[in-house]
């Protein structure tokens, strides 16, 4: 089914427009089956997000693309790649600092000497491209400088297909890093050998830490058997109306064992949402 792109005529698809009709379909299934909200003003914007599907395949509107997205196998083979135009993946490497600083002054040493835990388990949920489970290794990394008896793993998820696997390449433009202080770029990235390029990656000690999923957070159902000290799901909920967020962090705690904590996005709240946690700082808790 993909095509190559000199096959089709780019000027009619630069004109494939997605009808209101269409538009609800498709906003009516993005919110049953990913919870993800899809307002009328966003039509225009998933129209233009997937012109770029209907280019990959070669189809010339969106009567044609709708009929293969609801059909059998556009359900197992099209909708992963529509979900990776339709969400939006900005991040990056030591976003909300605040959290990090937290971690490792507070989180860190609560856990491992309060709480006694040697091997220390982090989920990043909605990791994006990357950017984010990378952070937490560094973090962990200089924590572990100071405490030589912890190992830690991190386990990054995300919907979309197309940002785990830039996650696990680990190769990022050199702007990306240059907030990072020298010493831990010297620590933790690699140059590229030829210099015109401008790029870095994260070194293969980091990447051998973080290990990438696909998981789809409305999918995930309540744990009996809590595995993690600390969960990420920063700037993922906002997508979410308010009882799927209840559904998604419910799940997410249930994965918390007691004492550990939860990292939320800075516009996130979880103001009237029943939750095992209470507040420590503005968008951190710990389970209770
Ligand atoms: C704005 S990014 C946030 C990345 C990172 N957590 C941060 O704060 O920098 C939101 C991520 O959530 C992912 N996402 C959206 N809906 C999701 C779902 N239903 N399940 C899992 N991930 C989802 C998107 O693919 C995107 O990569």
């Amino acid at each position: 089914m993909e095509n190559n792109e000199n096959n089709f005529d780019v000027s009619k698809i630069f004109h494939a427009e997605l009808n209101q009709k269409d538009f609800n379909k498709l906003s009516q299934f993005i919110m049953s089956e990913y919870g993800i909200k899809m307002p009328p003003e966003k039509r225009i914007m998933l129209q233009s997000r997937l012109q770029k599907r209907l280019r990959v395949l070669g189809m010339s509107d969106f009567k044609e693309y709708m009929d293969y997205l609801f059909s059998p196998h556009g359900m197992s083979e099209e909708v992963i790649h529509m979900m990776d135009v339709v969400s939006t993946n900005k991040t990056d490497f030591f976003r909300e600092s605040v959290h990090f600083d937290f971690l490792l002054n507070n989180a860190l040493p609560d856990i491992t000497e309060s709480l006694n835990i040697k091997n220390i388990k982090i989920w990043s949920a909605g990791c994006s491209s990357g950017e984010e489970p990378y952070t937490l290794a560094i973090t962990l990394y200089e924590y572990k400088e100071t405490h030589p008896g912890i190992d830690f793993n991190i386990f990054a998820s995300d919907i979309s297909t197309k940002m785990l696997s830039q996650g696990a390449n680990a190769i990022y433009n050199e702007d990306k890093i240059s907030e990072i202080p020298i010493t831990l770029k010297k620590k933790y990235f690699l140059r590229s050998k030829n210099h015109e390029d401008k790029k870095v990656r994260v070194n293969s000690t980091l990447r051998n830490k973080v290990e990438f999923a696909r998981i789809n957070l409305l999918e995930l159902s309540p744990s009996r058997n809590p595995q993690y000290q600390i969960i990420f799901c920063r700037n993922v909920l906002i997508y979410f109306d308010r009882p799927t967020q209840f559904k998604i962090l419910n799940a997410l705690c249930s994965n918390i064992i007691e004492g550990g904590y939860l990292f939320l996005g800075h516009s996130e709240s979880i103001t009237g949402l029943e939750l095992p946690v209470k507040s420590i700082i503005p968008t951190v808790f710990t389970k209770i």
